[in-house]
């Protein structure tokens, strides 16, 4: 157990998409849409889709062993796990669970945590509190979704911008002066039916109506949660940074939800930072809610693009609304243990 006051971080990280690959021109067949408005509109030129039969815990399995592999850590030592995600296998039981007994982690407890798209950030920083107080040494973080599962396949206004798959990270001590420098959660329930799912729940249960209706799947008014994403990103990265003492000139990469390139721009243009030091992979996946930061972290750790010592600014929003900033320092666990 580590003790109280230890400093946590990224120790292990892993990640999984489906084979499918669904793009842009296929979609011009399903819906009244084409390749050029979405590139234009959201910068996504394809998804990624699970096959039939393969549900969110299939997903967060895979990425969640990498995680431990890179970690070089067995599932005996895991902790606790905690899976972000808005699309569980059903809603009973909890997705962490499903994972726990598939990863064959004897003493884990596990839950899962709702948060919109900002959900990797929230367990993020809960992981963090356990290891910090010194009550777990290896919290297990996945954020996993297959979004394909809830979306309207009728409706162009939501089914070009989403995909499935999964990003997994392993939170631990990590040495002083790294790991994770400070946390900004932010919520406005008010904004909840900007981005939500009608049915399914204990306000409207499920019923032959419900379901030719089809309001079991989201509903987004775009323009609306566009704009609070731009502030969310842009402000909420200022105000974080402002609290943890840090200035924008301190930021070597920002790790943005990956829901629209015009908001990951936005966001960049309120940090002053170059493209180069902004982590996408909105093009090749669409917008993966809770899997988007860590695949895209994980993504450039694997291409060596963040070095020992990087602060990095994770930045998400969504439905809730939620939203959310992590300040970072890395601590490049690879190299260390190599
Ligand atoms: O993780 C959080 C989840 N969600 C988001 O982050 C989404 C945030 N919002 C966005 O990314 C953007 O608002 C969208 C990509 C959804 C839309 O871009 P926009 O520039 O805000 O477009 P708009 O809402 O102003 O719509 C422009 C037009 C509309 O037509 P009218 O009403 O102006 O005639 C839409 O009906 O584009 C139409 N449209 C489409 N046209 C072709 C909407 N979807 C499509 C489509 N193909 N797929």
């Amino acid at each position: 157990m580590p003790e109280s006051g230890t400093r946590a971080g990224i120790i292990g990280m892993g990640s999984y998409v489906p084979e499918r690959v669904l793009t842009n021109r296929e979609l011009e067949a399903m819906v009244n849409t084409t390749d050029q408005w979405i590139v234009e509109r959201s910068g996504i030129r394809e998804r990624r889709i699970a096959a039939p039969g393969q549900a969110t815990s299939d997903l967060a399995l895979e990425a969640a062993r990498k995680a431990l592999e890179d970690a070089g850590i067995g599932p005996e030592e895991v902790d606790l796990i905690i899976v972000a995600t808005n699309t569980p296998d059903s809603l009973l039981p909890a997705v962490a669970c499903i994972v726990q007994d598939n990863l064959g982690t004897p003493r884990a407890g596990a839950f899962d945590l709702l948060a919109g798209c900002t959900g990797f950030i929230y367990s993020l920083s809960v992981a963090a509190q356990f290891v910090r107080v010194g009550m777990y040494r290896h919290v297990l973080v996945v954020g996993a979704e297959t979004l394909s599962r809830i979306l309207d396949w009728e409706d162009r206004n939501t089914c070009v911008l989403f995909g499935d798959g999964a990003g997994a990270a392993v939170v631990g001590p990590v040495p002083e002066g790294y790991g994770l420098i400070h946390t900004k959660l932010g919520s406005d329930g008010s904004g909840g039916p900007l981005l939500y799912i009608p049915a399914g729940g204990s306000r409207i249960p499920p019923s032959r109506e419900t379901v030719e209706g089809r309001l079991h799947f989201v509903r987004m008014n775009g323009r609306e949660v566009f704009r609070f994403a731009v502030r969310a990103c842009g402000d909420g990265s200022l105000e974080a940074l402002e609290e943890a003492g840090l200035s924008v000139d301190d930021v070597d990469f920002l790790v943005p939800h990956q829901a629209n390139i015009r908001i990951i721009e936005a966001a960049a243009r309120r940090l002053n930072l170059s493209m180069d030091r902004v982590l996408v992979n909105v093009d090749r996946y669409g917008n993966t809610s809770t899997a988007s930061i860590p695949m895209a972290l994980e993504e450039a750790v694997n291409q060596e693009r963040i070095r020992d010592g990087d602060n990095i600014v994770m930045a998400g929003f969504g439905a809730g609304l939620t939203w959310a900033v992590a300040i970072m320092r890395w601590y490049n666990y690879r190299k260390k243990s190599g």
